[in-house]
């Protein structure tokens, strides 16, 4: 197994160029089970997750042409996928793949709307909480769905079609949104979602969704009012940028100093976690083509602030958030309200030498002098990358066993950063 190895110390300066989002590009790829026609994705990241769910949509029947490789320097524009679905050829989506990736299990809305039927796994366990699913089968029970479980297995049928109903969404979840938005797009007639999702990479599938074919109010809001249609069209669309990445590199300045661009961020994606990076003292403006992240010299004031779904503070930054207050003057609070159970980087952080204090749902971190370089652990994806910037200011060597997880979500990301002047390398497993 790869490990991360980083000596800490050096501020990074330069230019770090976002790669399409992660979360964006998965549904996205999805969407191209609604349609026999070509759909293209433009900017798609280079990631396992990308790659796990590829091999579950060929399993599908979905074809897939890569363009060919870019020219030196525009590696970070990603990757051009033409994706065709002319025949659905099996409808199952077994657990071996699905219990990999919990993002796979949205193929669920889109297969039962396009072949009315449906065999997908749960997703089974998950490092950060139980993460259930019960809002995914509302919406397309309402939808029309016959849902039966059976051994691990999610069985779907709706002989007649999905037809069109209005859901309301006791709580907010990104996943059951587009589960249901997807389906939505091929029933008959008209969907209301209630309290749907409003994070930026559900309004990126509806803006998908609409280029082929399907009329969709209130993009962006909490209500989405989506008219179906009986066929979808092909269309070329190309990945929004990854706001989750971009705020992890704006931290992972402010926790080092320093002074770099993020090209291609934007900043209505990330309104709070830019305010919370005002707020510790860090310098954060919108220039042409992206963010500018600059701190110089002045200690980190410690901030409090609690997860909340889009547009508050995301969870997929908690962890980050929290590497960066370790060093901050003062006693920062971190709650966090998404997951039960997502606090897995604070061993990991202890091990640096990171004084934080867990109360339930509640983090509270008194901010030290220093951190130490030690060998760690990555668990999930965002507390991985909580160690790479802890360890970027830690003082000495640190290595991130597990590397695996970073490699889910982060493309490229020992080269942007050390292109910035890190220290970090990776070491192969022979
Ligand atoms: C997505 C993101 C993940 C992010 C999360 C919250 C992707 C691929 N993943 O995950 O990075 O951390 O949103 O922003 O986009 N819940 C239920 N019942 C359900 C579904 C969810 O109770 O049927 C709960 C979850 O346990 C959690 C909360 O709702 O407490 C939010 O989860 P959800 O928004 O669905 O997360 P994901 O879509 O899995």
């Amino acid at each position: 197994m790869d490990r991360i190895k980083i000596v800490g110390g050096g501020k990074l300066t330069g230019t770090i160029p976002i790669s399409g989002a992660k979360n964006a590009a998965l549904p996205l790829l999805i969407a191209s089970l609604l349609t026999a026609d070509r759909l293209t994705l433009k900017n798609v990241p280079n990631l396992a997750d990308v790659n796990l769910l590829v091999r579950i949509l060929r399993n599908h029947g979905v074809d897939l042409a890569v363009d060919g490789k870019r020219a030196d320097g525009a590696s970070h524009l990603g990757e051009t996928f033409h994706l065709t679905a002319r025949d659905i050829v099996d409808t199952t989506a077994p657990y071996e793949m699905v219990s990999r990736m919990r993002a796979s299990f949205w193929v669920l809305g889109p297969l039962i709307a396009r072949m009315r039927q449906a065999k997908v796994s749960l997703p089974g366990g998950c490092a950060i909480g139980t993460r259930p699913v019960d809002l995914h089968l509302q919406g397309l029970k309402a939808l029309g769905a016959e849902i039966d479980i059976d051994r691990g297995y999610v069985l779907a049928k709706a002989p007649k079609g999905l037809r069109g109903a209005r859901i309301i969404f006791p709580k907010v979840s990104v996943g059951a949104t587009h589960n249901v938005l997807l389906a939505a797009a091929l029933a008959k007639g008209e969907t209301v979602i209630e309290n749907a999702a409003r994070e930026p990479e559900v309004g990126d599938v509806a803006d998908c969704l609409v280029k082929m074919g399907v009329r969709i109010d209130g993009i962006g809001t909490s209500t989405l009012r989506i008219q179906g249609k009986d066929r979808l069209e092909g269309a070329v669309h190309t990945v929004l940028p990854d706001r989750i990445e971009a705020g992890t590199f704006a931290m992972a300045v402010a926790a080092t100093g320093g002074d770099v661009l993020l090209q291609g961020a934007r900043g209505i994606d990330l309104t709070t976690a830019l305010e919370a990076l005002r707020q510790t003292g860090t310098d954060v403006t919108e220039v042409e083509g992206g963010l500018r992240i600059v701190r110089n010299g002045n200690g980190l004031l410690p901030i409090s602030i609690e997860t909340q779904p889009f547009p508050g503070f995301p969870t997929d930054l908690q962890a980050q958030l929290m590497a960066l207050m370790t060093r901050a003057q003062g006693t920062s609070v971190i709650r966090e309200t998404i997951f039960e159970n997502r606090f897995m980087h604070v061993q990991e952080l202890a091990r640096l030498g990171a004084d934080i204090q867990l109360h339930g749902d509640t983090a509270t971190i008194k901010g030290v002098k220093a951190l130490q370089g030690a060998p760690v652990m990555a668990t999930d994806l965002r507390a991985s990358v909580s160690l790479v910037i802890a360890a970027l200011t830690a003082d000495g060597e640190t290595t991130i066993n597990r590397v695996y997880h970073l490699d889910r979500g982060f493309e490229r990301l020992e080269e942007k950063l050390s292109r910035c002047g890190a220290n970090i390398e990776r070491i192969s497993a022979s």
